[in-house]
Formats: C-alpha cells, structure tokens, sequence
C-alpha cells in the first residue's frame, strides 16, 4: 500500500499516532506543550501529503505554498479559523475538524465557569488562600441564583445545545439566538428563540457557543454589554475575538454586568498582567473546553482518522470543504 507522508504539528497521544505510524511516514513536531516554530513548520512540510494541525497553527497561503504535494489537513478541533479554507479550497486542499466528540465536555466547562462566576467560586478559594476568612456574615460573598434563572445561549449548534439541556435540570427559562432558528434545538430543550437584542436584555445568564467568523467578530462590544442587566453573567466558551475585550473589562469593571467566565481570549495565552485578572468578578481558564483526558484523546483520533481516510481516498469523517476535491 502506498504510504503517504503525514505531519503533526505537535507530540500527540500515543493513540493517535499508532494510528498515523500504521498508515503512513510520519514525522512531527516534538512537543507535546509547545507550537512548532513558523520556520520549522514551512521547512517541515516540503514534501508532505496530509498535515495534522492544531487551534495554535496558523495555516495560509504560506503553509500551502510551502507544501506543494499537500492534500489534507486535519485540524484538532472543532473549530478552524486558524485556517485559510478559502486557500486551501482554491489548492484542492480538504479541510477537516472535530465536531460531536467534544460537544459534552465543552458544555460541562461552560457550566463550570457558569456556576464559578455566578456562585463566587475563585474568589472564595483566594479568601480562604489569603488567611482573610473571619467569622460568617449574613452577606459575604454573596452571589447570583443559578436556578430559575433565565439562560440565554447565542450560537445554536451543537455546543449551544448541549449547554441548553444541561439548564433544564436547574429549572431555568431557555432562550437562544442564532442566524436562523434551529428546530431541532427548540424542539431537545424547549428554547425559545430570540433576536438578540432582546436575549441580551432578558437573561441571566448568556453563554457565548458561536463559531469565530467575519461575522461574529467583535460582536459583543460596548453597546452589547450596555443592554444586558446589572446582574447578567456573561460566559464565553467560542473564541476570545467574538468579544471586545476592552469593552468587556470595562462593563465588569463599572459594574454595568455582574461577572464572566471566560475559556477564550483575543489572544492566547494571557498572562497574570491582562485586565481581566485584575477584576474579582471574572473567572479564568486556559482554553480548556475540551480538555477531559477522554476527549482530547478522542480528537486526535478523530483528527488521525480524518487525515487516513482521506490520504487513502475512503470516505472522510468531517470534511469542510468537500468541494476542494470535486
Ligand atoms: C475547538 O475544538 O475548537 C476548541 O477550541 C479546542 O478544543
């Protein structure tokens, strides 16, 4: 059998590359923790058919013309706007992802940052930490009610969805914004849909699930923070640049909105000097939606699987745009 040349751009888990080993010339980057350096990556792929790439990769005209002989790349992620896939489409080169796997583990860490952001979570931690816990007090660090509360989800796939369900069992009213209204999500959790001016004004709590596009770009800003209410928590589990952060800092810290917990940033990572960590209302996490031992494993399988299926022309898993190969 032939046996085409594939790179990772990372060490990935040792399932995943027996799976790679068994159906083709591997090499890849030897990190587990750090991105291949740009220059290493174009030097790397001279030759390669399939390129296994990860959120951190940035992947353009520059990749593609660097690999001449590439056919496929298989991102480890649902997400992909670390890629070009216009380029890549106008090359031939197939896109993949990593949708459904992670959806679960994704929704539980929006509801981590949820419940930590409403409940006070880290803030309680650090007293306690600081030696500062005296004796109980009717009011300290006192929060928002997560039940009953109104949930509003913008961005109705998958992700959104499972977000939702999770909130019927804390007895919230469900609302939901995306482009078109999604029937199947109303009809799995009883969501009610909204423009979104309106979701933003009515809810509790909103939860960010949309893909990072041209149009989602920056879409909450000053004017979106300024309708939501005083005591609104705001959770973004997309991508940092769906949110301005200047704008966000400065809702939280006027107190225009109560708090946020937030998995993404513009630009990652962020260290402790970023504004965000100078506020006692925002809870913080590395980018770690997906991160269950069981599902990023599944990613790179799902990731390795997308890559062997299409360097041995069988059918593809999650292509993205199928059209390169017609
Ligand atoms: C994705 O899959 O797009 C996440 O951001 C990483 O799990």
């Amino acid at each position: 059998m032939m046996r085409p040349l594939i790179y990772a751009t990372r060490r990935l888990p040792d399932e995943a590359v027996t799976m790679l080993l068994a159906s083709g010339e591997l090499s890849s980057w030897d990190s587990a923790e750090q991105p291949v350096p740009r220059e290493q990556l174009l030097a790397s792929i001279g030759s390669v058919e399939g390129l296994l790439s990860l959120i951190t990769d940035r992947i353009d005209s520059e990749v593609l013309a660097a690999a001449p002989r590439l056919r496929v790349i298989a991102n480890m992620a649902v997400g992909y706007d670390n890629i070009d896939v216009a380029a890549c489409t106008a090359r031939g080169v197939l896109v993949t992802n990593t949708p459904n796997v992670l959806t679960e583990t994704t929704a539980d860490l929006a509801w981590a940052l949820i419940l930590a952001a409403a409940r006070r979570i880290v803030e309680g931690q650090k007293l306690i930490e600081s030696g500062g816990w005296g004796p109980w007090h009717p009011m300290q660090l006192v929060g928002v009610d997560v039940f009953g509360a109104t949930l509003g989800v913008v961005g109705a796939g998958r992700i959104g969805t499972a977000v939702l369900r999770r909130g019927v069992g804390f007895g919230m009213r469900l609302s939901y914004h995306n482009r078109r209204p999604n029937l199947e999500l109303e009809a799995k959790t009883g969501a009610a849909y909204r423009d979104l001016d309106t979701l933003l004004a009515e809810s509790d709590i909103i939860v960010v699930t949309v893909p990072l596009n041209a149009e989602t770009r920056s879409m909450f800003g000053a004017r979106e923070f300024a309708l939501m209410k005083p005591r609104a928590v705001f959770v973004n589990v997309a991508r940092g640049a769906v949110v301005r952060e200047d704008a966000l800092v400065e809702a939280l810290r006027s107190g225009q909105i109560w708090a946020a917990g937030l998995d993404v940033f513009e630009r990652e990572p962020i260290g402790p000097d970023h504004p965000f960590l100078s506020l006692p209302n925002v809870v913080t996490v590395p980018h770690i939606g997906s991160a269950s031992i069981a599902t990023r494993t599944r990613m790179a399988t799902l990731a390795a699987e997308n890559l062997v299926a299409a360097l041995h022309g069988q059918p593809v898993p999650n292509p993205i745009n199928p059209e390169a190969w017609v």
